[in-house]
């Protein structure tokens, strides 16, 4: 007799807990859309992912989990964060070097017929996207590695795209070298035109080097071929001519 009392104490507390769960569910739901509350509920569950976005670039006062995730917990939050417009919302340049890659137009063609189900990284996709690349197979560790090529691609073709792209990289890097050498004589003979000729290599490092190297990695050749080794030859260029014209005017 006890236990039946027992037993029917414990049915009813189960079914005011729903009943409360029903009355208050959403506030639950609007309390899991505090930054505090993702990352304390989610680091119990897997704290090596929290870690990994702690130490990456994206940990960040404005930078948190609903930026990429959004704000619905319903079971679509990984599918969203997989989304390119996400990454593309910031990364405006590496926006535009993948949108001109052979993979940036499959995945624009596709659009929508593009299967999101996690993890990223089991070539599910026809063409890689940001996140199939960068967080391959669930981490938020930003990964820029050969290593989701070969979901696609032979190693052989992997091997050669990026030893050709490393020469590509050495050759931009050389240009570059050779206009500090022109930069450091200009402002240590105090010439004319040193402030402008620095200001070109800044542009140089930053920018034009910098699209070389995404050309390789988002396998762009817009990038390479036009922003990236001919940008740099005109840096270059611009550069000499002003050592030149500082010269004759001496
Ligand atoms: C009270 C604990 C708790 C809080 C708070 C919470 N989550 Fe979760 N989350 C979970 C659990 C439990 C699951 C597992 C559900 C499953 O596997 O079906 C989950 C699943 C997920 C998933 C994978 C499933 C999916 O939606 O694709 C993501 C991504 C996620 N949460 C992100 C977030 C973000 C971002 C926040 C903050 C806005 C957050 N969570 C807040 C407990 C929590
Ligand atoms: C709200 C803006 C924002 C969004 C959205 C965003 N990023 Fe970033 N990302 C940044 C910032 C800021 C940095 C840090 C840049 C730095 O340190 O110079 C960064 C850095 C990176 C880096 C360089 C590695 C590192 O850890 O610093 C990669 C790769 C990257 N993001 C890829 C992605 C991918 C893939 C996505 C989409 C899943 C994404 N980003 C979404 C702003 C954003
Ligand atoms: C096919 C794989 C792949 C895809 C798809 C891809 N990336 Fe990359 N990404 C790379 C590689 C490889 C690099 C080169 C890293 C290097 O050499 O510095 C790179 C470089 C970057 C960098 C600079 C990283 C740094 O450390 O300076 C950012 C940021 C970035 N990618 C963001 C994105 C975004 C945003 C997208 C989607 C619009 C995207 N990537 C798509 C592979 C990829
Ligand atoms: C730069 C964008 C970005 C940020 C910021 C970010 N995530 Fe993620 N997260 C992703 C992507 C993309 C994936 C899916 C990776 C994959 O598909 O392999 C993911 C995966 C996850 C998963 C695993 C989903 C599963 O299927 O198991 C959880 C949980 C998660 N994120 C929670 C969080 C929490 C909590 C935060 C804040 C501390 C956060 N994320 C911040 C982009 C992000
Ligand atoms: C999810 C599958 C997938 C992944 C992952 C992938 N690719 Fe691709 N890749 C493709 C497809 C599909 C094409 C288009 C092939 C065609 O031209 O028909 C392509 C095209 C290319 C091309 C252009 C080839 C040409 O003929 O112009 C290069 C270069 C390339 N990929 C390199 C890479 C590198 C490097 C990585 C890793 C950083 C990578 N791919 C990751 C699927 C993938």
């Amino acid at each position: 007799m006890i236990s039946r009392q027992a037993m029917l104490m414990k049915w009813l507390s189960g079914m005011m807990g729903c009943i409360v769960i029903g009355i208050i569910g959403f506030d639950v739901e609007a309390a899991t859309e505090s930054m505090t509350d993702c990352i304390a509920c989610h680091r119990e569950r897997n704290p090596i992912l929290i870690a990994e976005w702690e130490q990456s670039g994206h940990h960040r006062p404005a930078l948190d989990c609903q930026t990429c995730h959004g704000t619905r917990h319903d079971g679509t939050m990984a599918a969203h964060s997989r989304r390119n417009e996400v990454c593309m919302a910031c990364h405006a340049r590496e926006r535009q070097s993948y949108t001109l890659s052979k993979h940036g137009v499959i995945a624009l063609m596709e659009g929508e017929r593009m299967a999101y189900p996690p993890p990223s990284g089991n070539g599910e996709a026809r063409a890689p996207t940001c996140a199939y690349c960068h967080m391959h197979r669930n981490t938020h560790r930003m990964t820029s590695t050969a290593t989701p090529c070969q979901d696609c691609h032979s190693p052989r073709f992997v091997d050669t795209w990026f030893t050709s792209g490393r020469k590509m990289i050495a050759i931009g890097a050389m240009k570059v070298r050779e206009a500090e050498a022109v930069v450091h004589r200009l402002v240590r003979e105090r010439m004319e035109g040193a402030f402008k000729a620095r200001r070109i290599h800044e542009i140089m490092t930053r920018d034009h080097l910098g699209r070389v190297r995404l050309g390789v990695g988002h396998q762009s050749p817009d990038d390479q071929w036009w922003h990236g080794q001919p940008a740099l030859d005109g840096d270059l260029l611009r550069i000499k001519s002003i050592l030149h014209d500082a010269l004759i005017k001496r």
